[in-house]
């Protein structure tokens, strides 16, 4: 599944996730070796004649009468940072596992409610800890929890208990963490009481570090985050660079200054490129000679602009502010994803133009600013060019650049629309 995703542009290609993907894929076909019935050779024919007996699960036949622990397979640990898959991975997993895996795939946070909930109801037994491990065993036997995090002194005295009970019954254990084992719950109170669960961790689990750099949220990121503004910011250049940096590792390309044809031999010089994607500064593109023809033309060449240096439009700068019209047209018509940093939110820029009827109005008649840019030009296509730049920070105007340029930011795309949102790294409060 990872290759046809792989293939059909899904997914990024990511030479840290191929390696988790091998170890998922390796513990796979460890459990599925055993989990098949193997036939017992020679015996074919009495096998067909007798009466069809079901067989047992694997699970229970190793388990069935047996004093020593069964061997099962490692578990996998997998850690790294955010966004860089480890969930993604981990369901994939989940999700291709056959019924006879009895795999339950749960977040750690809702196990540990369930835990907590099952030992309340037992409290009056003797050992409910060791009752909620056999329960536990007997409805699953591999267990997938994203996100491990220990902060509670409660849970983690009782976590070696309770999965050392489950690692005796032969629980292969799957999970994803930010946090390497010896890191889990650093500095935690009693963490003494703790490190026996960590030691235990690292002998049933293979520790995994997911190592890779990319955090892929970070990459479709967009919400608010496409305008970086000195509001938000205190230097919104470095950002958007940042940005540029980030996508431009991702996308394994060689990056520097490019070059695109335009017309008759016209260029227009890109200071810098990687794949599909391009920063340039407002003067290059707004602040030089350059007109609707070198827009088109580096549309064609790039499906992402990062635009640095976006300025609230003055009467000093109205040239500038025509081309960048033209420019915010070009863009949206190609379906182009923009990160710009700029002195201001779309509708902050143009505040200063109006149209000659609005110079008019009694509020703008006395207190009409030197800095007013009075044109009608300017003040009827404003609106448009608000509109449009407010649009595209929009899902769907998002959805669609995926769709037609780049399918691997899809997935986290999705992911954030349906959560109805995202964190956005970096900006203050
Ligand atoms: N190789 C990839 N290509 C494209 N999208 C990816 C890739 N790896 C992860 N994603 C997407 O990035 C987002 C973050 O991944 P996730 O697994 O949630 O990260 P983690 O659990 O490590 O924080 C998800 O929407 C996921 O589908
Ligand atoms: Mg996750």
């Amino acid at each position: 599944m990872y290759k046809e995703n792989r293939l059909s542009g899904r997914y990024r290609r990511d030479p840290r996730q191929e390696s988790t993907i091998v170890a998922l894929q390796e513990l796979y076909d460890q459990l599925r070796s055993k989990a098949r019935p193997r036939r017992p050779s020679g015996l074919t024919i009495t096998d067909h004649v007798g009466p069809t007996k079901k067989r047992a699960s694997w699970w229970q036949e190793l388990l069935g009468g047996q004093a020593e622990k069964p061997k099962v397979p490692k578990g996998l640990y997998i850690y790294g940072g955010v966004g860089t898959g480890k969930t993604m991975l981990m369901d994939l997993f989940a999700e291709v596992a056959p019924p006879e895996f009895q795999l339950r795939r749960t977040t750690f946070h809702d196990f540990m409610l369930d835990v907590h909930s099952r030992l309340h109801q037992h409290e009056k037994m003797a050992d409910p800890l060791t009752l909620v491990a056999q329960q536990l065993m007997q409805e699953h036997k591999v267990l997938c929890l994203d996100e491990f995090f220990v902060t509670d002194v409660a849970d983690a005295t009782m976590l070696n208990r309770l999965f050392s009970q489950m690692w005796d019954r032969s629980l292969v254990f799957i999970s994803t963490s930010n946090r390497a084992p010896d890191a889990l719950y650093e500095n935690g109170l009693q963490r003494h009481l703790f490190l026996p669960f960590i030691a235990r961790l690292k002998a049933e689990t293979a520790v995994h570090d997911i190592n890779s750099k990319v955090d892929y949220r970070r990459l479709a990121q967009h919400r608010r985050g496409l305008f970086y503004t000195t509001h938000d910011f205190q230097d919104p250049d470095a950002e958007v660079e940042a940005q540029f940096r980030a996508l431009a590792e991702a996308c394994h390309e060689p990056s520097g200054p490019a070059e695109v044809k335009v017309m008759m031999g016209r260029k227009l010089p890109v200071p810098q490129a990687c794949g599909g994607i391009c920063m340039l500064s407002f003067m290059d593109l707004c602040g030089k000679p350059v007109a609707a023809a070198d827009y088109i033309a580096l549309c064609e060449r790039f499906h992402t602009l990062i635009l640095k240096g976006v300025p609230v439009f003055k009467g000093a700068n109205r040239q500038e502010g025509y081309r960048f019209l033209t420019l915010v047209d070009v863009l949206y018509e190609h379906n182009i994803r923009l990160f710009c940093s700029s002195e201001g939110l779309p509708f902050e820029l143009f505040q200063h133009v109006v149209t000659r009827s609005e110079a008019r109005e009694p509020k703008n008649a006395e207190g009409g600013h030197d800095d007013d840019i009075v044109d009608d030009n300017l003040g009827f296509s404003k609106e448009r060019c608000i509109s449009r730049l407010t649009e595209m920070q929009s899902f769907e105007y998002l959805i669609e650049h995926a769709k037609q340029h780049s399918p691997q930011l899809l997935l986290a795309l999705e992911q954030a629309s349906g959560k109805g949102g995202e964190q956005v790294p970096g900006r203050r409060n």
